[in-house]
């Protein structure tokens, strides 16, 4: 069968808010992505991914949307989107929008209409429960079940108005959808086809494999196992590719994508995913989504949750991206991706954004995701080798989660300290920071006051100041992003991991119809030697490399990717 488009495409994903402004008020809106599209191209990546730009009260910067058939004036105009749409395809990219529908926002007129009373026609569109039995509604404990929300504290929310509870896997303002309603799940559908309809080439699904959840035939949602030290339970195994998962994908993509001409893109975002499910969903014959987001590699630097940081140990990550490679390899595809924006930036988590090392571990980290077999995602910023950002104090932080985290912590009488050092370490914050265009005050994000501050060191790490550097993070990217598209190795080859016990040197090979590329990764601070380690490395033809001059010693953070086809020769 003949491989996809998106097996040798590179996506790019823009975070509206932070991208580019264009009138002053110091948030990013369409008209920034628009005068930045020469970024884009100069890069050369294939899709743009936009993260939600439709109405909302931004409880959760966009992610909480209250219409989802319009822009918000915050970020522009419906006449910009379709703007954006033709300037994107007479580029030769395409747009793919961010789908937002386990749940809306509270302000959305489908919840308004839901919460109003009891026997509204919405009310089933969302999940209302009664207090559990025994106790009164809004007291401690009458939460119809024990789940922990991923923004701290219940998944449920009292209405006193009628007496019942909502549910809401994210913050309040965020409810979640019934989608066990087949009037909510057409609802979607129309709406996807409408964006269809006007241009756009697919979609990246947030958090959609929630949004079946394991109901009993009486409408009961079970409790989960208590969580440490809690009075709440995890509730996922509720709602994590809950039992009609499959069927709802199956029959979005034949109510949405189904005969229709075009090539699209769908990508699920889906939290605790395993391999065998990922299978499932991105196998081409059962129709459900292209590839999927998982989270297994982001998970490895917690210990239990993301607020526990611990360092990552780089055996770990070979296990579970090899994992992924092999367990991909004959059925479906993998998406590969370091940063977006829920994590905090790569270079200061899984680099070394010292001065010294942090252009050559910013280009290490990209070489060796992008070798891998899959669709790599770059994040604004990401190929300028932006970092974390020094949050001095509580005050600093805007994300939902982070400033409920903190409160949170603060009542269980956690050491504000401690909590405030894994929040630097670990907020989404660091990855909203605006994009570092120039070294001038703002950055050239803004001519007004960014709603979150531009990291100082901007003044070194900026766009304009890599353009026209050839050993730049900006041309490693561009060199990266060109060889997967020049090089059928790169996005078809078979993947095999060496080394897996290596805690320095990250190595593997790419082959395909007789070409073997070998790829070779010091992900570390110490210098090795390549002759003992990996002889066929030796002498091997450089294809691309992030540092010159290569001999038999891999410098710290250097990586290569060699050419063997020419050795069997030698
Ligand atoms: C995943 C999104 O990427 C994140 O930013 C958001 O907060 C949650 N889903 C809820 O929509």
């Amino acid at each position: 069968m003949e491989a996809p488009w998106w097996a040798s495409a590179v996506a790019y994903q823009v975070y509206p808010r932070s991208f580019q402004d264009s009138d002053g008020d110091g948030i990013g809106d369409l008209g920034g992505v628009l005068q930045r599209l020469d970024h884009l191209t100069d890069l050369g990546v294939d899709v743009l991914w936009l993260s939600p730009v439709y109405p909302s009260p931004q409880a959760d910067n966009g992610y909480d949307i209250s219409d989802y058939q319009g822009i918000d004036p915050l970020f522009g105009t419906l006449e910009q989107l379709d703007e954006l749409i033709a300037a994107l395809h007479a580029r030769g990219m395409r747009l793919v929008m961010d789908l937002v529908v386990n749940h809306t926002s509270d302000e959305h007129p489908w919840f308004e209409e839901s919460r109003a009373s009891r026997t509204s026609p919405k009310r089933d569109w969302y999940w209302w429960r009664p207090p559990r039995g025994g106790f009164a509604g809004g007291d401690p404990g009458a939460e119809p079940t024990n789940w922990q929300s991923f923004f701290s504290g219940p998944v449920w929310e009292y209405d006193a108005a009628t007496g019942e509870y909502y549910l809401h896997l994210f913050d309040r303002r965020q409810p979640d959808l019934n989608w066990e309603n087949p009037e909510v799940r057409e609802a979607v559908y129309a709406m996807m086809r409408w964006w269809l309809d006007r241009g756009v080439d697919g979609f990246r699904m947030d958090v959609i494999n929630m949004i079946s959840k394991d109901v009993a035939e009486d409408g009961h949602l079970h409790d989960g196992p208590p969580l440490p030290g809690s009075s709440l339970g995890d509730g996922s195994a509720s709602y994590l590719c809950g039992p009609r998962i499959h069927e709802f994908l199956q029959e979005m993509h034949r109510e949405v994508f189904a005969g229709r001409d075009g090539t699209f893109l769908t990508v699920g975002e889906m939290p605790g995913v395993t391999i065998e499910q990922a299978r499932l969903f991105t196998d081409p014959v059962r129709a459900e989504v292209d590839m999927v987001f998982q989270f297994e590699h982001v998970g490895l630097d917690h210990q239990g949750s993301k607020w526990r940081p611990v360092p990552l140990r780089m055996r770990d990550l070979k296990a579970s991206f090899g994992r992924w490679q092999t367990g991909l390899a004959d059925v479906g595809w993998n998406s590969l991706y370091w940063d977006n924006h829920d994590q905090p930036r790569a270079v200061s988590r899984f680099g070394d954004d010292s001065p010294e090392f942090r252009r050559d571990s910013a280009t290490c980290l990209a070489t060796l995701l992008h070798l891998h077999r899959g669709t790599p995602y770059v994040y604004q910023g990401q190929e300028i080798g932006m970092a974390n950002f020094p949050f001095a104090s509580v005050d600093d932080f805007r994300d939902v989660e982070s400033v409920n985290h903190f409160g949170a912590a603060m009542v269980v009488g956690e050491d504000p300290a401690a909590v405030l050092a894994a929040m630097r370490r670990m907020s989404r914050d660091n990855a909203r920071t605006p994009v570092q265009w120039d070294a001038s005050p703002s950055a050239g994000f803004t001519t007004g006051t960014p709603w979150l501050p531009v990291n100082p060191d901007h003044v070194e790490w900026n766009a304009a100041a890599q353009r026209d550097d050839p050993s730049s993070v900006l041309a490693h990217y561009r060199r990266l992003i060109a060889l997967r598209h020049e090089n059928p190795v790169v996005a078809l080859g078979d993947f095999a991991m060496l080394l897996p016990d290596h805690d320095d040197v990250y190595a593997f090979t790419r082959s395909l119809d007789g070409e073997t590329l070998l790829v070779v990764c010091n992900v570390s601070r110490r210098s090795c030697d390549l002759s003992d380690l990996l002889p066929q490395a030796v002498g091997a033809p450089l294809v691309l490399g992030n540092l010159p001059d290569p001999g038999p010693t891999l410098r710290p953070w250097e990586a290569r990717v060699l050419d063997l086809r020419d050795r069997s020769v030698a």
